[in-house]
């Protein structure tokens, strides 16, 4: 591409960006498609010679658009509402360009050091102390598995070099997360060899959160059956109602029993930056390892996981592997971003994290957190005044979950009831929710995460709900 063709084709992209986010909320929120729609469109084979840059860009609002669900629209309240920002934007772009793979500190200075000291800044915001040290990975799923990786690493049973199968001479090794915790410590489970089996899951009390009374007596269950436990994984914002599990109870025992702490604070990590939330991470100070998304409520877009680990050695231990051709003068000295993970090459991330914390500051970023814990409040409060309507769990931070209960439908009509009217209220495209099971019962979620996302909007999906519901009734 020359570079009068890049430069013409940029600033157009940028103007398209922009005005998509001037007409977002006039889109439907989920695709108005049907699956096989956008493939039947497209052809089979590629393109045999380059075609004009014009006509590629004419098929971003003609294929691409239509077939878009809009993480970004002001309205998407469902899974974690979550979006990007401006600065985000604009630094996605910059790492496309520069095209660093972060492997060693030589093949990217300024992404390796940009890292270390934008993870900082971040630590200090949230009010962890300086023993634990970040590193980026791509999403919580992935920066988990290399907590636990660590953390088996600790158990000294020569994992590393002679593996889990066929030996004898290991006992079971045991991982504990509440019944609650995010399916991604399963995969992690099953990723690394430890089966399915090593997992306990502990039942929850009445708010969700991990009961460390069971978790005791688990423990000591397991250690009398000649097993090994290594490692509590408690979740400070859980994936269905944003329940807190109790990390200063749970510590203790983990202290008690040598076992790793991991703590997924994926969600509602960013929450701890506003003053008034940092309880949250109660406990965090002295946890092994802790996992929080920008990507998912820090206005940063996709992907960017940030670990925080206290045994950076130990993580070293787990993955480090440097080949000759890897090899440079400075090794001693620096921190090589391959030593920390199963990939070699790793995108720039750091640098889209950084302009968003510079552009919004500490304070913009706790005042647009604050707000959405705010609109969440407000609309948990209209739900509890209307007679047809009841809360299903307590709402710490932006997430409120709730469902229809009208009078004159039988309990066992409920669960219907409240899908068709998530399914209404996803088909009009005006907004999108999600769901959950809570106690076996079909429960509505709504996540308020987006930047965009302002009063008339949670207003809007209100009335959108109650009509619904009197439609279904
Ligand atoms: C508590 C929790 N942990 C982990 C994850 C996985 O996140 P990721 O998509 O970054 O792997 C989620 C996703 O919603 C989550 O809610």
């Amino acid at each position: 591409m020359e570079r009068d063709e890049f430069r013409r084709f940029g600033h157009e992209l940028i103007d398209w960006i922009a005005d998509y986010f001037d007409r977002i909320d006039d889109l439907p929120v989920l695709a108005a498609i049907e699956p096989g729609d956008l493939k039947a469109q497209l052809p089979a084979a590629p393109p045999e010679r380059g075609e004009p840059m014009e006509r590629i860009v004419s098929d971003l609002d003609r294929l691409i658009v239509p077939a878009l669900t809009h993480w970004t629209h002001p309205s998407f309240f469902a899974y974690f509402a979550t979006s990007t920002s401006g600065p985000g934007i604009l630094g996605e772009l910059l790492t496309a360009a520069f095209d660093n793979k972060a492997m060693l500190w030589r093949t990217s200075p300024a992404s390796t050091e940009l890292e270390e000291v934008t993870l900082d800044w971040l630590r200090q915001m949230m009010g962890l102390d300086t023993g634990l040290i970040g590193i980026i990975y791509d999403t919580a799923s992935v920066s988990s598995l290399h907590a636990i990786a660590a953390a088996r690493e600790r158990v000294e049973q020569r994992i590393r070099e002679d593996g889990m199968s066929g030996r004898p001479d290991l006992p079971l090794l045991r991982i504990y997360v509440s019944e609650q915790a995010h399916s991604s410590i399963e995969k992690a489970v099953i990723t690394l060899g430890l089966g399915q089996r090593a997992l306990r899951k502990i039942p929850t009390d009445r708010e969700f959160r991990l009961d460390a009374r069971a978790l005791a007596a688990a423990i000591e269950e397991d250690k009398a059956a000649g097993h090994l436990p290594f490692c509590v994984v408690a979740t400070v914002g859980t994936t269905s109602t944003s329940s807190i599990d109790p990390v200063p109870e749970i510590l203790p025992l983990c202290e008690q029993h040598a076992l790793w702490l991991h703590v997924d604070a994926a969600y509602a990590g960013s929450a701890a930056i506003v003053p008034e939330f940092r309880s949250i991470l109660a406990g965090c100070e002295r946890a092994d390892s802790l996992v929080t998304n920008p990507h998912k409520w820090l206005f940063t877009p996709f992907d960017l996981s940030v670990l925080y680990c206290r045994h950076m050695d130990l993580l070293k231990r787990a993955f480090s592997l440097v080949p000759e051709y890897l090899k440079t003068p400075e090794q001693e000295k620096v921190r090589s971003g391959s030593d920390y993970g199963i990939q070699l090459g790793r995108r720039f991330r750091a640098l889209k994290l950084w302009m968003v914390i510079r552009y919004f500051g500490h304070e913009g970023l706790a005042a647009r957190i604050r707000e959405h814990c705010r609109l969440a409040d407000l609309f948990a409060s209209w739900v509890e005044e209307a007679a047809d309507w009841g809360l299903m769990a307590p709402h710490p931070l932006a997430l409120v979950c709730f469902r229809a209960c009208p009078a004159g439908f039988a309990e066992t009509d409920l669960d219907a009831l409240n899908e068709a009217i998530m399914h209404g209220v996803n088909a009009s495209g005006r907004a999108l929710l999600s769901h959950t099971k809570l106690n076996g019962k079909l429960t509505l979620r709504l996540s308020i995460g987006n930047i965009r996302t302002t009063e008339a909007h949670v207003r809007a999906v209100w009335s959108l709900l109650n009509e619904q519901l009197e439609k279904a009734r």
